[in-house]
């Protein structure tokens, strides 16, 4: 289930703001009926209209992107920078990211024009396992790995336990390469687990995402999801099946 002023924004009405407007001055019908409250959630088995026309039921889709870094996890950017949707410009249909990655990090990333999807995939009730390559200023011990392991406290609360791995380090650099898997999605959750552990990451890469890898992908490059790879996806996150 979507927010209709979102369904709309996606099915590119217009604006999330202008589509709020358009709810309020009752232009829009669901199933026949005029809808006036902004909270209204609707799916893709809904009609919805929009001053009497009916809205074209976009074929869904989705895609395995490895974004590499200095790209913004965005459809458009303010700043003119790049952003992950230009890597899609012979796809005519109104894709976006599910969830993001900083600015900085690369990897995988995954792009649909399905709300339900992606809304089901960043739910905090059903999150799923992301894992991610961190190379670390020094190179940490493990009963400081430990302290992420169990859950550390950051300035919005407590994180889940995660798992942690030391790959590798390199003693003359004093550089540590750790592999982490968590399952919350909090804004730049990886670098500041890090930093309260007193390693700030250097560079942070997704390499997983449940069980979808980057194999095969060049950054810069994607593929298309397989019908079977969305349907386990869905039932991971509808069950709270992490892996
Ligand atoms: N954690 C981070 O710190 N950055 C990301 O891009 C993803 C997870």
């Amino acid at each position: 289930m979507e927010r209709l002023q979102k369904m709309l924004a996606h099915a590119g009405v217009a604006s999330r703001r202008k589509a709020e407007q358009m709810i309020l001055d009752g232009k829009v019908r669901v199933n026949g009926k005029v809808i006036k409250e902004l909270g209204t959630k609707v799916s893709s088995s809904d009609t919805i209209e929009v001053e009497g026309v009916q809205l074209e039921k976009e074929q869904k889709v989705y895609f395995l992107l490895y974004k590499p870094r200095g790209v913004i996890s965005a459809v458009t950017d303010d700043k003119n920078r790049k952003v992950v949707t230009d890597f899609f410009e012979g796809i005519d249909k109104r894709i976006y990211p599910v969830g993001r990655l900083d600015y900085d990090t690369s990897g995988l990333l995954i792009m649909t024009n399905d709300g339900e999807f992606a809304n089901i995939l960043t739910h905090p009730k059903y999150e799923i396992d992301k894992t991610y390559v961190a190379r670390l200023k020094g190179i940490p011990e493990k009963d400081e790995l430990r302290k992420l392991e169990k859950g550390i406290k950051l300035e919005d609360g407590m994180t889940a336990p995660a798992k942690v791995k030391l790959l590798s380090g390199d003693s003359k650099q004093g550089k540590g390469i750790v592999q982490i898997t968590i399952h919350e999605g909090r804004n730049r959750q990886v670098r500041r687990m890090f930093e309260a552990i007193g390693y700030p990451v250097q560079k942070l890469s997704r390499e997983q995402f449940g069980f979808l890898t980057l194999h095969g992908l060049n950054a810069g490059e994607s593929r298309q999801l397989t019908s079977h790879e969305v349907k386990l996806l869905r039932v991971m996150a509808e069950t709270g099946k992490r892996h």
